[in-house]
């Protein structure tokens, strides 16, 4: 059975824009070559008129035998398995489609060269929503997960803009109040530095605090090019966060020398784009991850990865939140006022709507909110986190389980600069102008691994 993924006023409805994707990524022009195209994928022949079929398509979402067989047979040409009840039918953007097809597929069809089309056409395929047993397993949802589909982006927006949540706003204001330190002015203006890397998109508002501030600081300098990427494992929210980035620019001078690019990828797998994000000429880098991302991933993984494509000299500059001399009361009641809004709930429950509708649960929002709540205690994941760390816990009864939809760690400051020491992240400076959000440059003291 497919299900849509959102039915709601978020969701992307345009049948028409679907149908012209499909006959993008088949290089067919019209319902006919369509159907003739993607026929010899179909599991079974029809005997109903193919082009009744697509234009009937273009009207609504796909119902029926026939729709189904045909949906069947574009997901064989993108390589995807359709025919278990595990899969069910997503809109995603035509470049992560295409990204995520196999090889010897992606030859059949073209990857688009307008930027345009990239963004605006949009095709249904099947996803494997088979991550469910493992989440249940591990009694913790895949922070990868989290932001797949477009809705994502804004869900996101909303999260953040919580009644309860202030983080953004205030990681915002520390932010740009390390930019104007001396240490970072002295990092960026000596030209030490030749990559900046960000880990986690979001909110753009951060990269124009970051990038300003680097056109300020060097914008006299002749030849001098630092790379700025963008590194998201969500298509979405990194293309997001670009568009708003160029939007920003538009209204205000670009950065003179700073380039721009978005990476589509694991940050907690980054080795594979090591040579890319590594400035040739063996300056530093300094990696960011910024607004307390980090305390929603795996630390371990994440340390790992940024040693592996790091080197001696190489910066981390990371924000996170602290609970130091707060007792246990103030601490939960704080988390379960900042994670206990709509848009939170929303948001962490994107990854098992699926799931939530193949168990007839209810789609009503309100309905699926309530079945929501808020834990604080320490993170599901016992084999490697920080010690003493505390996470505010979006959880949800369900298969007999109770499942994290999404974790948001606060840590001991003494004990987090301990785990950064164990990947030879050393501190290099930190601002102390605010007790719970801090922004910790560290700074790597040995040798790159070859
Ligand atoms: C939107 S931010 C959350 C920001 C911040 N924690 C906050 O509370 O506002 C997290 C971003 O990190 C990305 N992300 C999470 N895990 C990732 C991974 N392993 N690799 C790349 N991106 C990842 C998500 O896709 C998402 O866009």
């Amino acid at each position: 059975m497919y299900k849509k993924f959102h039915d709601d006023d978020e969701g992307i409805l345009d049948w028409e824009q679907k149908i012209e994707a499909a006959y993008k990524l088949t290089g067919t022009r019209s319902a006919a070559s369509l159907a003739r195209a993607v026929e010899a994928h179909m599991e079974r022949k029809l005997d109903s008129d193919y082009g009744d079929l697509i234009n009937r398509w273009k009207k609504g979402p796909p119902r029926g035998d026939g729709h189904e067989f045909f949906f069947k047979g574009m997901n064989r040409i993108f390589g995807l398995p359709a025919d278990t009840p595990n899969y069910f039918l997503v809109e995603e953007p035509y470049i992560s489609v295409w990204a995520a097809m196999p090889a010897q597929n992606q030859g059949v069809v073209p990857l688009p060269a307008q930027q345009e089309f990239i963004h605006t056409f949009h095709v249904d395929l099947a996803v494997n929503d088979e991550n469910f047993s493992d989440w249940l397993r591990n009694r913790l949802v895949d922070q990868r997960n989290m932001y797949i589909g477009r809705d994502c982006v804004a869900n996101y927006h909303r999260a953040a803009n919580d009644k309860g949540y202030k983080n953004l706003n205030m990681c915002q204001v520390l932010l740009g109040d390390f930019v104007e330190s001396d240490p970072w002015v002295e990092l960026i203006s000596n030209n030490k530095v030749g990559s900046v890397v960000i880990l986690g998109a979001g909110s753009a508002e951060k990269d124009d605090i970051v990038l300003s501030s680097i056109d300020k600081i060097t914008r006299n300098e002749r030849k001098r090019l630092i790379n700025y990427a963008i590194i998201d494992a969500s298509y979405d929210m990194l293309f997001d966060t670009y568009k708003h980035i160029q939007e920003i620019f538009q209204t205000k001078d670009r950065p003179a020398n700073v380039q721009i690019q978005p990476f589509h990828a694991d940050f907690t797998d980054l080795y594979p784009l090591k040579w890319k994000i590594q400035p040739q000429d063996g300056s530093a880098t300094v990696f960011m991850c910024l607004g307390g991302t980090i305390g929603n991933i795996n630390e371990n993984n994440f340390l790992t990865s940024i040693r592996a494509c790091s080197k001696e000299g190489d910066y981390l500059l990371l924000a996170a939140e602290f609970i130091d001399g707060i007792s246990p009361r103030d601490i939960e009641t704080r988390l379960k006022e900042e994670y206990g809004g709509d848009g939170m709930k929303d948001l962490a429950l994107g990854p098992i709507r699926g799931e939530l509708d193949r168990q007839g649960v209810s789609p009503v929002k309100e309905d699926r909110r309530k079945k929501v709540v808020v834990n604080v205690g320490p993170p599901e994941r016992f084999d490697d986190f920080i010690e003493g760390t505390i996470a505010a816990k979006l959880q949800i009864a369900i298969s007999g389980t109770m499942l994290t939809l999404l974790e948001s760690k606060r840590y001991r400051l003494e004990k987090f600069k301990a785990f950064f020491r164990g990947f030879d992240f050393v501190g290099a400076y930190e601002r102390n102008d605010n007790p719970r959000f801090k922004h910790l440059l560290f700074r790597r003291t040995t040798p790159a691994l070859e």
